[in-house]
């Protein structure tokens, strides 16, 4: 790269950030929060609205900004990205995970373990449809994929930063997970091709839990999984691991002609797992009323005492958000639908994207010098920790990494918060103990020692 255009990088950039200081210190204004319904007194300022990503086809996406508790303006803005595809960052990310607040009947909760203590949390409905994110023909809904995604998410970014112009050149983290395991790779890539010429995005690294990044590998695992925490028997393993495995139950099932054979041996499989077990933690109940709402059984069972963690959170979420006053709190429409839902019925997704490897991406990022942290809750057997782990030893395997941080436990408190593994001195993988498919939901404080490692570029704590 010529010096010139380097030096006229850093002037567009400095210009760009002194011009928009002005209008956009306006623009992001009217984005800003006052107070949410049934919020607790705060320290930090929070933000909201839209970015329009596409001024034809009038294609909006709608972000919550949650500032860090102190000093936002030293500590680095840390995108968050909801999986599905087709679910909301708002209300599975922010009001369910590591965001500052948790529904509660009419009000809302402190989180003790927001992730805003460490950073400024940027939360992305993504794409049009999902949420209060919205287009306004309905035809933008269809065909949407993971390519139309990473770059719709990239455009959000750029004009996001007209919006709030304190943010450019920040360092830049983004997390996730699930599909989120697609999204974030996705959207690193693209920025660092985009960085070649216009160097925008100071991306420092990627975090993704319990991912989708090689479609075999990760559904296949789900029936060891099953079996040896004893959701299944063992003919039925049998059946799942030789007669129909489930990456190909998935594949026959989104091309519309799933065979006899795996039509028995799914069947089998759901009957002994039991829709009253939580795939997602099969550790935790069920929320009962919302597994009842969609059964024939009257007589529910009453929520056990001493619960810590609030299984029926999502409920509260789709009541919150549905308010009124508080979609107007927050900035937010509902356009061509008349409900917010946690996942979109209206996003109509290539679904089988899903199919497509991001693990050689996430390999390419790590080449490039971005730090990745693969991390799996341990009681999740949708995404067990066990595919995710294969694949990352595999990816260090062919980029020639080695072990610079031997397979051994770490700590959160006293107490053992999970296991990890680092090769070389960007690629980290951990499992978090005790933990779902959403980690920061059902183990807080847990992720939070491991958010703050993973920022800081260190190893999780080896002792306490
Ligand atoms: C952006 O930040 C990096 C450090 O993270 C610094 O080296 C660089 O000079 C900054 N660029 C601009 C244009 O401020
Ligand atoms: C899953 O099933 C497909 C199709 O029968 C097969 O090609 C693949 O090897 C199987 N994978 C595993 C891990 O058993």
């Amino acid at each position: 790269m010529s010096h010139l255009q380097c030096l006229t990088m850093a002037t567009a950039l400095i210009l760009l950030q002194a011009l928009s200081t002005v209008s956009s210190t306006i623009l992001s204004r009217a984005d800003r929060i006052t107070r949410l319904p049934g919020q607790p007194r705060v320290g930090f300022q929070q933000y909201s609205g839209y970015v329009t990503i596409d001024d034809k086809k009038q294609r909006a996406l709608f972000y919550y900004l949650a500032e860090a508790e102190t000093k936002p303006i030293s500590k680095p803005l840390v995108l968050w990205l909801n999986g599905g595809p087709g679910c909301s960052s708002l209300g599975v990310g922010a009001f369910s995970e590591n965001g500052p607040f948790r529904p509660k009947g009419s009000v809302l909760v402190r989180n003790l373990h927001s992730w805003n203590q460490e950073a400024n949390m940027l939360y992305l409905e993504t794409p049009v449809g999902v949420g209060f994110s919205y287009a306004t023909e309905s035809s933008s809904y269809e065909g949407v994929n993971d390519k139309i995604t990473a770059k719709d998410n990239l455009v959000f970014l750029q004009k996001w930063f007209l919006k709030f112009p304190q943010y450019l050149n920040r360092s830049l983290f983004i997390t996730g997970e699930s599909y989120a395991g697609h999204y974030v790779p996705q959207l690193a890539q693209l920025m660092i091709q985009y960085n070649k010429k216009h160097n925008l995005f100071n991306l420092k690294g990627i975090a993704i839990g319990n991912p989708v990044m090689e479609f075999a590998t990760d559904f296949n695992s789900r029936a060891e999984y099953f079996w040896s925490h004893g959701l299944i028997s063992d003919p039925t393993y049998k059946m799942f691991t030789s007669y129909c495995n489930y990456s190909r139950y998935v594949s026959e099932y989104y091309r519309g002609s799933v065979s006899s054979m795996c039509t028995k041996v799914m069947s089998q499989v759901s009957i002994e797992t039991s829709r009253f077990v939580d795939k997602y933690d099969v550790t935790l109940d069920v929320c009962i009323p919302a597994v009842l709402s969609q059964s024939k059984v009257v007589n529910p069972q009453p929520q056990q005492v001493g619960e810590t963690v609030d299984v029926c959170v999502e409920d509260e979420t789709v009541n919150y958000l549905n308010r009124r006053d508080v979609q107007k709190a927050l900035h937010a429409r509902l356009v061509g639908t008349r409900k917010w839902t946690v996942c979109s019925n209206v996003l109509d997704y290539e679904v089988l994207d899903v199919e497509v490897p991001t693990i050689n991406i996430v390999g390419s990022l790590v080449k490039a010098g971005v730090p990745v942290l693969v991390y799996s809750g341990d009681q999740d057997s949708v995404i067990p920790l066990t595919g995710s782990r294969t694949l990352v030893k595999r990816l260090a395997e062919e980029l020639g990494l080695r072990t610079t941080v031997p397979y051994r436990v770490w700590f959160a408190g006293q107490q053992v918060g999970g296991w990890t593994q680092v090769y070389g001195n960007t690629l980290a993988f951990a499992t978090v103990r005790g933990a779902a498919h959403e980690v920061p939901f059902s183990q807080p404080a847990r992720a939070l020692v491991l958010f703050k490692a993973f920022l800081g570029g260190r190893p999780l704590p080896e002792d306490f």
